[in-house]
């Protein structure tokens, strides 16, 4: 194990518990320092290998395992105790959040639809952003009370209506390098891992979510999306007008991946829903700056920017409507 003391994953820490954590997660902040402080975690970090050192997934992989530390002394003995074992979850597993709030814009978009569609989804972890149409939505207004379990996804809409139902899916399939099944106990502990401590109502929707899929898990191929998408494109049901969504999954693939997946939905014609950070599938609107309150998703339609979007799904903020000219695909 290699314990440089400015190694470049104290800084990532450091920077992980200061423009990530903050504000977010007060227990994530806390234990983000703290690992950072420590040369016995950083040292532990450091020897992992490259890419799999992250500050959320050690922390994750620290909470799939030991559970949560009480503060800073808890989480070197956790480490020094367990370590091992935090180890081999850090190398096997990655950081595949699942977010069925990134359903808001999907059920908004698909609204406008007659249905039925197919739906493909890049980069689909275990497939619960597949099931726009099984969940209920609860869309306020800015200022209106949203109860958190008013609906398995509630959502503050800025600059549109409530849109109306989700048409008809009428096929559904994703791609993922490392399908999730959230059947199984080992997976499903996971993904709830995933969640951050606090963000209690995000672990609660996707409990709900998983239990309303329960009867018709999700087909998640496992390949990559780069090859794959082409593929999936051709095989579905002829004649079904079809979406292509990706939420959070472009952003980790290499930019000759991302052309790969924009080059075959622009070629079939479908209708491509992204929800990236900005640059990622589609350029950020220049002339309507994200909300202040945090970091924002641009999602798109084609490649073209159509609102911010909360990544967690809590909001979406539209854009005054403008012709799709000078699409970022
Ligand atoms: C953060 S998760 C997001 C999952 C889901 N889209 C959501 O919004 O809840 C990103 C997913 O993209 C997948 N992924 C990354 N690169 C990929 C590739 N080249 N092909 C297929 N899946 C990929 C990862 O395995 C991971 O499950």
């Amino acid at each position: 194990m290699s314990d440089p003391p400015d190694h470049p994953v104290r800084a990532h820490f450091r920077a992980f518990a200061r423009e990530q954590a903050r504000g977010k997660s007060d227990l994530y902040e806390g234990l983000a320092e703290a690992a950072a402080a420590s040369d016995a975690v950083m040292a532990f970090v450091a020897g992992q290998p490259p890419g799999k050192r992250q500050a959320n997934l050690f922390l994750a992989a620290l909470r799939f395992v030991s559970g949560l530390p009480d503060g800073a002394a808890g989480l070197e003995r956790a480490v020094a105790r367990d370590g091992d074992r935090i180890a081999q979850v850090m190398r096997t597993r990655s950081t595949q959040t699942n977010e069925p709030g990134r359903c808001a814009y999907l059920a908004a978009q698909l609204a406008a639809l007659p249905g039925p569609v197919g739906l493909i989804e890049v980069g689909a972890s275990a497939g619960l952003c597949l099931y726009p149409d099984l969940y209920s939505y609860a869309f306020s207004s800015p200022g209106e009370a949203a109860d958190p379990g008013a609906a398995d996804v509630v959502c503050t809409l800025t600059g549109r209506t409530r849109p109306g139902p989700v048409p008809e899916i009428a096929h559904r399939v994703g791609v993922d390098l490392n399908p999730l099944d959230a059947r199984t106990p080992a997976d499903r502990a996971w993904l709830e891992t995933l969640i951050w401590p606090e963000q209690t109502h995000r672990l609660a929707r996707l409990r709900r979510c998983i239990e309303r899929v329960a009867d018709q898990p999700p087909a998640v191929i496992r390949g990559d999306a780069a090859y794959l998408t082409a593929a999936l494109i051709r095989e579905a049901p002829k004649g079904l007008p079809l979406v292509v969504a990706n939420a959070a999954a472009l952003v980790y693939m290499p930019d000759a991946a991302r052309r790969a997946v924009a080059t075959a939905i622009r070629e079939s014609g479908a209708l491509w829903l992204s929800q990236e950070a900005p640059g990622v599938a589609a350029s950020a609107p220049p002339d309507a700056p994200a909300p202040a309150d945090g970091l924002f998703f641009v999602a798109a339609q084609n490649g073209v920017a159509k609102a911010w979007a909360n990544p967690h799904g809590d909001s979406l903020h539209w854009l005054p409507a403008r012709p799709d000219a000078g699409a970022a695909r």
